[in-house]
């Protein structure tokens, strides 16, 4: 086993404990929306926006034990926008993480509460207990998840995402479209894992410049992978971009210069970490990560 995938099974572990501990017992009333919850959110998912706030973190010197909060807010917004994602009204999808999705193996209602109560779940963990740094920056960093995953960050891309259902987009309005729905939570994620530590201006606008990168390319290579990779290792139905005619870097560009284009974003984005030493050697892994993947 490498010194990464150690890293990033302690990571994974780590978060898991805290997400399980937050979400409700599956015997408290409601239980059938607690049970739901619970099951859209633990025991799958690679999560790598939890790993991107757990490297950002080791580049400000963060705590793990606050940056884990971060990383739980990070995931639920996730999940939650996976729940809705997958509902007939957007992507129509009946597998996620290797099972079926939440409205088929619950009900419609219920995906549409689970994601609304793992949204307001995300924000009540941050504002739970002292995340680093004094007040003021606390609240920074519930605005900044708040506008990641609001109409000008992540509902807005799934908006963009829904109305070009069969329309071709150029290069421009496709990055536009990727950087909403995908790029704003993954710059979040680093940005809220560094800011439980002691950040600086410069060092800010270095993993920003590195999280704008990366949240393209995680979203170019899911477009990718969606072409290319089967269901089984997916976990989630292959081919659906095309089945159910969405814009995408690969109708676009095609599947091998989508993937050129995704290596040339890891370039700059772990160029953007060079001032910042050893401290973000895990970024840089997780660069590797996202464009080399296979599921
Ligand atoms: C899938 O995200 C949806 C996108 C934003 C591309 P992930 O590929 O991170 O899904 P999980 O969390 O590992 O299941
Ligand atoms: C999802 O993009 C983006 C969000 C969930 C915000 P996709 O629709 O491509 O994600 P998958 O492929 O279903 O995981
Ligand atoms: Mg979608
Ligand atoms: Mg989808
Ligand atoms: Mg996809």
């Amino acid at each position: 086993m490498t010194d990464f995938s150690a890293w990033t099974q302690a990571c994974q572990a780590r978060v898991e404990r805290v997400l399980a501990e937050w979400l409700p017992p599956s015997d408290i009333a409601p239980k059938r929306l607690h049970e739901a919850m619970r099951y859209a959110v633990l025991g799958g998912g690679k999560r790598v926006r939890p790993l991107l706030a757990f490297a950002a973190g080791e580049v400000t010197g963060a705590a793990v034990e606050q940056v884990q909060h971060a990383a739980a807010a990070v995931e639920l917004i996730h999940a939650y926008s996976l729940v809705h994602d997958d509902m007939p009204a957007m992507d129509d999808d009946a597998l996620r993480r290797g099972k079926p999705t939440v409205h088929v193996e619950f009900d419609e209602a219920t995906a549409l509460l689970v994601g609304d109560a793992l949204q307001s779940l995300a924000f009540e963990i941050l504002a739970a207990q002292p995340l680093g740094g004094d007040a003021t920056r606390q609240i920074g960093m519930i605005g900044a998840l708040a506008r990641a995953c609001g109409s000008r960050g992540m509902a807005g891309g799934q908006a963009i995402d829904l109305a070009n259902v069969g329309k071709a987009l150029d290069l421009t309005e496709l990055e536009f479209m990727h950087i909403h729905k995908t790029g704003a939570l993954i710059r979040a994620s680093v940005l809220l894992g560094a800011e439980c530590g002691r950040l600086s201006a410069p060092d800010r606008a270095a993993l920003d410049h590195y999280a704008k990168c990366i949240g393209l390319a995680f979203q170019i290579v899911d477009d990718v992978l969606d072409a290319e990779v089967p269901t089984a290792t997916l976990g989630k139905t292959a081919g659906k971009d095309a089945a159910n005619n969405k814009p995408t870097y690969v109708s676009l560009l095609g599947a091998a210069r989508a993937r050129e284009l995704a290596f040339e974003l890891r370039a700059d984005a772990c160029a953007a970490l060079d001032p910042l030493g050893p401290t973000a050697r895990r970024l840089r892994e997780l660069a590797d990560f996202v464009v080399e993947r296979t599921f």
